[in-house]
C-alpha cells in the first residue's frame, strides 16, 4: 500500500479518490482532520476496504513508527500542511509546528522504517513531499518562470515554513540516501475546495449574494491548474521522478485576480444567471491588500513534461467550467463546510 499524509484536504482528497479510481492498490490515509481536513470529501470511499483513515498527527513519532511497522507502505506522499497564507499572518505557529516540525518528524520515522528495509523493499521506498511554487518568492511582470534551479526567497510565515520542509527533504537524501522526492506545484483549484482560498470562495460569495473581496488592485498574477491534474503529475513522479530530484508542476495558465474573479462571474451568469438580470461582476468588491502579497507566480513545468512525459489534460477555460459546476451540483458539500456541521461530526466521532 501507499501512505498519504493530509488525505482528508482539498488536493490529498483528490489524489486518494483518483488514485482509488485507477489502482487496487490500498491507501492509508493519515489526517489530523484540522479546520481543512474533512472526511466528507472521501465520502464515497465509505466501505471501501482499500482506505485505511487514520486520524493523527504527521508530528507524532510514535503514531507514524507503529503505522509504518504495521502497513509496511512502499511509498509515502505527504500532503499534510497548513495551507492558507492569510491564515499564516495571522497566526504563524501551526504553519511552524506542522509544516516544519511536522515534516521533520515524518522523515525521521520514514528514515528508520526505510532503514529496515531490505532488498527490493529498500530499493523501491519512496518519500514525495508535496511543495509550493510559493518558495521561490514573487516574479516582476517579465520575469522568466520559476524553473526547480530558481532560488529561495520565501515572503510570508506560509512560503517560509514550506521552504524549511523542502530544505529539510533535500537533507535527508544527501545526508542518509533516504529516497525523496519534491514537487513544486503552482495554485490549484476544483472540487473539495476550502471557501477560504479565492476561486470557491468568489463562487460560494456571489452565489449568496455576497462582495467578492479582491484585494488590493486584483493585478497579481498566479499559474492555475486543475487539481486533478496535479495528482496526476504527483502519480508520475511518484512512479518515474528521479531520486532526490525536484519537479516543478504548473499548468502554463497564468492569470491576473481579477481575471479570474470575471471568470467565475461569467460562467455563473450563464450557468446560475441572478434572479434581477445583473451580472455577479456587480458584487466585486476591492479591499484592503494581503500584506506582502507576492505580485506574480509563474511555473516552468519543462523539466517534468520532458523528462516524464506529463503534461495536464486541463485548460483553464475546461477547469474552471467543471469547477463552477461542481460547486453548483454540490450546495449540501458547501452548506456543510460553512455551517461546520463536519466539525460537529469530528468532535463527536473523535471525542
Ligand atoms: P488543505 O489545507 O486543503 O489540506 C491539508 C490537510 O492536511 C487537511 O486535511 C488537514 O487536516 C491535514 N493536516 C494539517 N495538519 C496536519 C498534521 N499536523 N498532521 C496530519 N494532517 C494534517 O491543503 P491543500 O490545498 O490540499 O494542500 C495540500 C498540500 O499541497 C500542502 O502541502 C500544500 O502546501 C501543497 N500545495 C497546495 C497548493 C494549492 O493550491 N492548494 C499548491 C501547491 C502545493
Ligand atoms: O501557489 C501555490 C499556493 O497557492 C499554495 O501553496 C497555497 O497553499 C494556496 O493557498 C495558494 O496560495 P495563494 O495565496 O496564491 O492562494 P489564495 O487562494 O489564498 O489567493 C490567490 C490570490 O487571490 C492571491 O493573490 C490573493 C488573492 N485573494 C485571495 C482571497 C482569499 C483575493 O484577492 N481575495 C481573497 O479573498
Amino acid at each position: 500500500m501507499i501512505f498519504v499524509t493530509g488525505g482528508a484536504g482539498f488536493i490529498g482528497a483528490n489524489f486518494m479518490l483518483d488514485w482509488l479510481a485507477q489502482s487496487s492498490e490500498p491507501v492509508l490515509n493519515l489526517d489530523k482532520l484540522t479546520y481543512a481536513g474533512n472526511l466528507q470529501n472521501l465520502a464515497s470511499l465509505q466501505g471501501d476496504a482499500r482506505h485505511v483513515f487514520v486520524r493523527g498527527d504527521i508530528g507524532d513519532a510514535t503514531l507514524v513508527a507503529e503505522l509504518l511497522a504495521k502497513h509496511r507502505p512502499r511509498a509515502l506522499v505527504n500532503f499534510a500542511a497548513e495551507s492558507h497564507v492569510d491564515r499564516s499572518i495571522h497566526a504563524p505557529e501551526d504553519f511552524i509546528q506542522t509544516n516544519i516540525v511536522g515534516t521533520f518528524r515524518l522523515l525521521e520515522s520514514a528514515r528508520l522504517y526505510w532503514a529496515s528495509l531490505q532488498g527490493k523493499d529498500r530499493d523501491n521506498f519512496r518519500f514525495l513531499h508535496v511543495s509550493t511554487d510559493e518558495v521561490y518568492g514573487s516574479l516582476t511582470p517579465t520575469a522568466p518562470a520559476f524553473t526547480e534551479l530558481h532560488r529561495y526567497e520565501p515572503n510570508s510565515p506560509y512560503s517560509a515554513s514550506k521552504a524549511a520542509s523542502d530544505h529539510l527533504v533535500r537533507s535527508y537524501h544527501h545526508t542518509y540516501g533516504l529516497p525523496v522526492l519534491t514537487t513544486n506545484c503552482s495554485n490549484n483549484y476544483g472540487p473539495y475546495h476550502f471557501p477560504e482560498k479565492l476561486i470557491p470562495l468568489m463562487i460560494v460569495n456571489a452565489l449568496a449574494g455576497k462582495p467578492l473581496p479582491v484585494y488590493g488592485d486584483g493585478q497579481q498574477v498566479r499559474d492555475w491548474l486543475f487539481v486533478k491534474d496535479h495528482c496526476s503529475a504527483i502519480r508520475c513522479v511518484l512512479q518515474s521522478g528521479r531520486l532526490g530530484e525536484v519537479y516543478n508542476v504548473g499548468g502554463n495558465s497564468e492569470k491576473a485576480n481579477l481575471d479570474v474573479v470575471h471568470t467565475v462571474c461569467t460562467l455563473l451568469d450563464e450557468l446560475r444567471p441572478r434572479s434581477d438580470g445583473q451580472s455577479y461582476r456587480t458584487q466585486i468588491s476591492f479591499v484592503k491588500d494581503r500584506p506582502g502579497h507576492d505580485r506574480r507566480y509563474a511555473i516552468d513545468a519543462r523539466k517534468l513534461s520532458q523528462e516524464l512525459g506529463w503534461s495536464p489534460a486541463q485548460t483553464f477555460e475546461s477547469g474552471m467550467r467543471q469547477t463552477v459546476r461542481w460547486y453548483l451540483d454540490n450546495p449540501e458539500w458547501v452548506q456543510q463546510v460553512q455551517s461546520g456541521a463536519y466539525r460537529d461530526w469530528v468532535q463527536k466521532q473523535y471525542a
